[in-house]
């Protein structure tokens, strides 16, 4: 059983209160030692020096990468020669400002007082907040933040349903404000709100780096907060498209959770790689992965407030580790990134981990829980939480041997051939790697921590498959052929278009004529 002895010692680090152990694995310490020799070699920490510094590592579409600044309280990062740091602490006291006339009541709707907040975003410009409004609700004292990310008319129509538009305030969340999504869907709100109030546009904000564009849609410059191209969308919560967590959770607790990420960078550009956790986390991901050929890799918090982490998660390295050609346009010559799912425990225990246990793949499993919990922190509620959790990783570990599970039957009263028929169904074969990450409470400092830690462990693995983690050309294709069909649907399939897709569209025509 490889999880026994002292691997505990051995394979686990603590970093600010933060406990990461992998000894539930099959990593050993000649494995370890490969491994951070592998990171040493492929430069990661000439990697991550550059990416600090703001040097343009995002080669493919040259630019820098320094989501990191957004959450620095220090000055002196430069780009292209220029402090950026003035211009983000700026902004940043200016969504300071904004949160606190909201909040206030300074700023009002039409109605009075804002009582809602709906985001309206895609990707990263939804995944992020929306994640961390749900993670931070124990914090939340402000208006009650909605989100509508889905061009499907269904969610903003249910989200609509229920908020006095005359004191909700709506926030334009897009890096590029062109996306289809987002723009439809804020189009819709435009309209919706200029049925209830005289000046739709002033209750809008935006989040963009494009400032002629949201001028364009209307939106008054002072409720524009606007970052730079060197944030990537599934980097950005950190700045402006963190509004509506601000205004939920309030500007010092936004604060608290910009300090949590700034400590992790710091433990990341200081800390041994032995001891590193954002290097740990990533080599023990790449033994699974690329070395073991493990195919997937399940994300478990233990915390209901984290259920937004796994799809959070997705995103982040998915889009940034999803990549078949290395960064000098070389096919891979090996695995990329994982496929990244998973849902809250202990709702999955009851859904899918019965193929984690005892199906024919194995995944690695990555748990995530606090020693105490937000909300009824201290009683039956979170001790059965985190019992469960150490007992999943547990069970995954140990198993159950045949001969135990004969035991069992024998005492069920089952023998002979049946005994050992209903034996082989209850057996377990254990060793199924895990790893588990527990943090004293999720409070925003903690949050921080945890997202930049992910951030940094794509990074690592990133650098280590030679790959650009910062594009998403993936993403590109279907939405240009998205256009093209939108008009096949309007218009009827042409001479050209492929069976499949003319049947479809031909459906889809017929159903809406009949
Ligand atoms: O899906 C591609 C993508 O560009 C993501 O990377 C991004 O987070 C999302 O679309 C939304 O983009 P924007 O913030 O520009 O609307």
């Amino acid at each position: 059983m490889f999880g026994g002895g002292d691997r505990a010692k051995t394979f686990s680090t603590q970093f600010d209160g933060l406990l990461f152990d992998y000894a539930k694995t099959t990593l050993r310490e000649d494995i370890l030692a490969a491994l951070i020799q592998l990171a040493e070699e492929a430069q990661v920490a000439q990697r991550r020096d550059a990416m600090f510094a703001g040097e343009k590592i995002n080669e493919t579409e040259g630019r820098a990468v320094l989501h990191t600044a957004l959450r620095r309280s220090g000055t002196g990062v430069f780009v292209d020669g220029e402090d950026v740091m003035p211009g983000i602490h700026a902004t940043l006291d200016r969504m300071e400002a904004f949160a606190n006339e909201v909040r206030s009541g300074a700023f009002q709707g039409a109605g009075g007082k804002i009582t809602d907040v709906m985001n309206i975003g895609i990707g990263g410009s939804d995944l992020g907040p929306a994640m961390a409004v749900l993670a931070m609700d124990s914090y939340a004292d402000g208006p009650r933040a909605h989100f509508v990310s889905n061009v499907d008319g269904a969610q903003i129509a249910q989200v609509m349903r229920g908020l006095d538009l005359s004191t909700t305030l709506i926030i334009v969340a897009s890096k590029t404000f062109t996306t289809i999504e987002t723009m439809t869907n804020a189009n819709t709100a435009r309209e919706m709100m200029a049925q209830v109030v005289d000046d739709p546009a002033a209750q809008f904000a935006a989040l963009s780096t494009a400032a002629d564009l949201t001028a364009d849609f209307g939106i008054a410059p002072e409720r524009v907060f606007g970052f730079e191209d060197w944030v990537g969308g599934r980097y950005s919560m950190w700045g402006p498209i963190g509004l509506s967590l601000m205004l939920a959770i309030g500007p010092d607790n936004f604060r608290a959770f910009l300090r949590g990420g700034e400590a992790m960078d710091q433990h990341f550009q200081t800390a041994p790689f032995a001891e590193n956790l954002p290097v740990l986390l990533a080599l023990v991901g790449m033994w699974h992965h690329q070395f073991c050929g493990f195919g997937s890799r399940a994300v478990l918090p233990y915390d209901q407030q984290l259920s937004r982490l796994p799809a959070y998660l997705q995103q982040l390295e998915m889009e940034s580790n999803g990549k078949r050609v290395a960064m000098d346009g070389s096919d891979l010559p090996d695995q990329a990134g994982p496929i990244v799912w998973g849902e809250p425990g202990t709702n999955g225990q009851h859904a899918f981990y019965q193929l984690i246990h005892q199906g024919t793949q194995v995944v690695p499993c990555e748990f995530l829980v606090a020693a105490e919990g937000n909300e009824l922190g201290r009683s039956v509620h979170h001790r059965l939480l985190v019992a469960n959790c150490l007992a999943q990783s547990q069970a995954l570990m140990v198993g159950r041997t045949l001969d135990e599970a004969r035991a069992l039957m024998q005492d069920a009263g089952f023998e002979g051939d049946e005994l050992e028929r209903q034996a082989r169904h209850r057996v377990f074969p254990g060793n199924r790697p895990s790893t588990t990450l527990i943090y004293p409470r999720l409070t925003p400092y903690v949050l921080g921590q945890i997202i930049a830690l992910y951030e940094h462990r794509v990074f690592v693995e990133g650098v280590i498959l030679g790959i650009n983690s910062f594009d998403q050309w993936g993403v590109e294709l279907g939405k240009v052929l998205a256009k093209e069909v939108e008009k096949l649907i309007l218009e009827g399939p042409v001479d050209g278009t492929d069976g499949s897709t003319a049947q479809l569209v031909n459906f889809v025509r017929n159903s809406v004529d009949a």
